[in-house]
Formats: C-alpha cells, sequence, structure tokens
C-alpha cells in the first residue's frame, strides 16, 4: 500500500531502529520526516533519495524544548499536517552502574531524554493534529507510537535509570492513548528487546552468550526491521481498535518460563 502526501516524523532515525523504521516506511510511500540530534544526515538522505523515497532531515535534541517546537513549526509550516508521529529517539545510560552506584546526574539525563523529551513532543504534536482534524483536514486519520523496551517492565539493577525512563515513558503513552481515544487518536506502546544496534554493540558479545543459553526462545537478536514493520502494521490502521496495547517484540524475551 501507498501513502501518498502523508507525513511520518520518526525521531532518533539517523540510525539503528529508528533508522529502519524510517526506511520501512519512505518505501511504503510515506513522506519521512527524519530527525536527530546530528546536525545533518546527508548520508541517510542520499541513500532515501537513491531509493526514490521521499524524506528530508530536521535536526533535533528531543531534550531540548526549542528544538521540539521548531521541528513541529517546520512541520506545520512544509506540509500543513503529520500523520504518524513514532517517538524513537532514546538514550542509554553512558556508564552501567549497579543501582547502589546509581547518579542523579544519570537519572536526570536518562529522564530528559527518554521521558520528559517524547512527553511534550506528543503533547505539542497531539495538540496540532487536534487542531487539523478540527479544521477538517482531508483524509487525516493521525497515529502515533513509542518505542518504549522490555526495560518498562524487566529489571536491570545494572541500568535503573533506563528501567525508570522506559517504565515513565510506557505510562506516558497509555496517557496519551486515553487522553486522544474520544478524539480518534490511536496510540500504542512497543516493546523492543535486544536489538542489534549502536546502543548494544558494547554489550553485544554477553547478549550473544545470553540469547545461546536460551535468553530469548527465538534464538537471535532482533533488527531494526523487526520493529519497522510492526510500526507499519500499526501505521495501516489495522489496530486502531487496540489502542493503548503494548506488543513486545522481543522474540519471547518476556514469555514467564518455568
Ligand atoms: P541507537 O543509539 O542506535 O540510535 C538512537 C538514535 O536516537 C540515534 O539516531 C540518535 O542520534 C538518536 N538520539 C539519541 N539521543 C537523542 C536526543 N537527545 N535527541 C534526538 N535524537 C537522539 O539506539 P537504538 O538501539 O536504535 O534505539 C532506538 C530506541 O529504541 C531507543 O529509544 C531505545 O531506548 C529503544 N530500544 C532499543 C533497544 C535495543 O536493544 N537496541 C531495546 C529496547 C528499546
Amino acid at each position: 500500500m501507498t501513502r501518498p502526501g502523508l507525513i511520518a516524523l520518526v525521531t532518533g532515525s539517523r540510525r539503528g531502529i529508528g533508522l529502519g523504521i524510517a526506511r520501512r516506511l519512505a518505501s511504503e510511500g510515506w513522506h519521512v520526516v527524519l530527525s536527530a540530534r546530528s546536525p545533518e544526515a546527508d548520508q541517510v538522505l542520499a541513500e532515501f533519495h537513491g531509493a526514490g523515497w521521499s524524506a528530508e532531515y530536521i535536526p533535533c535534541d528531543i531534550a531540548d524544548a526549542g528544538m521540539r517546537e521548531a521541528l513541529l513549526a517546520a512541520i506545520s509550516e512544509r506540509h500543513g499536517r503529520l500523520d504518524l508521529l513514532v517517538n524513537n529517539a532514546g538514550i542509554a545510560p553512558r556508564v552501567r552502574a549497579d543501582l547502589l552506584d546509581l547518579s542523579p546526574e544519570s537519572f536526570d539525563e536518562l529522564i530528559r531524554v527518554n521521558t520528559r523529551g517524547p512527553l511534550f513532543l506528543t503533547q505539542a504534536a497531539a495538540r496540532a493534529m487536534l487542531a487539523w482534524k478540527r479544521a477538517g483536514l482531508e483524509n487525516y486519520q493521525p497515529r502515533i507510537v513509542f518505542i518504549t523496551s522490555v526495560s518498562a517492565d524487566v529489571v536491570s539493577t545494572s541500568r535503573g535509570d533506563y528501567c525508570i525512563s522506559k517504565s515513565g515513558l510506557s505510562m506516558v503513552a497509555r496517557l496519551f492513548a486515553v487522553r486522544l481515544a474520544s478524539e480518534g487518536i490511536p496510540v500504542f506502546e512497543l516493546r523492543p528487546g535486544i536489538i542489534d544496534t549502536d546502543m548494544t554493540a558494547a554489550v553485544h558479545d554477553r547478549y550473544q552468550t545470553l540469547i545461546d543459553d536460551g535468553l530469548t526462545p527465538v534464538p537471535r537478536f532482533g533488527q531494526p526491521g523487526d520493529v519497522a514493520a510492526a510500526v507499519s502494521a500499526l501505521a495501516s490502521g489495522a489496530f486502531d481498535f487496540a489502542t493503548g496495547q503494548i506488543i513486545n517484540i522481543d522474540g519471547g524475551l518476556t514469555i514467564g518460563r518455568l
């Protein structure tokens, strides 16, 4: 199915899962607004345009209120609509510290980027979506997806700040799902498990050993494409009545086993 004229914003899409999501949506005909902290993404854009996909890049540090505002203002000005917001940008702690050594600085940084940033980006995007809906914009059915993590539920005592930030973001997703349900804007939460990206590169070997030892019933790393396929399905509208649901994209990691 192609989506001519529909605009998707994917945060943190210069690499990793976000890039996978952006590639998938662009290949399906969405115009994708790529965004990340970096001032440019020329190489990524060259790939997209080379493939004949429609995309642009707007830098935005998700933790920066002024940049969030500028990002949405640019989308509004250039396109006059936003059909899909994918809140993907996120960081791991700089140091994996035991809970007893967790620093307030690391905690604050993780909350700022992983929880507070997407909360207020979504708040501003939702306001704009509602205004466009009320203005009777043609063929307009906006949706919102949050990429949280299995860490919203699964405990890792060596990165409590990350778990708390994603647990908080999970609540943000459900809050918006309820608030926007009667407005006709579905909101979903995807929880990736262990995905092969730069974020997991430093612990790749440790995770590989755990996977080999049976941590995940599906015995492999997840790929960005696994998450992207789920975003594509949600973006299609097939799951609109399931608003607020959480989908684990984790190879069965979170299935309780004896
Ligand atoms: P990554 O580190 O490979 O890519 C993260 C992207 O987010 C990059 O494009 C980076 O520039 C961007 N980003 C980081 N901080 C930002 C900020 N302040 N403002 C705007 N953009 C920012 O990470 P990965 O693995 O692709 O992760 C994407 C999302 O998926 C994150 O929210 C992460 O927490 C989540 N996740 C990842 C898992 C994994 O195993 N890789 C598992 C579960 C969730």
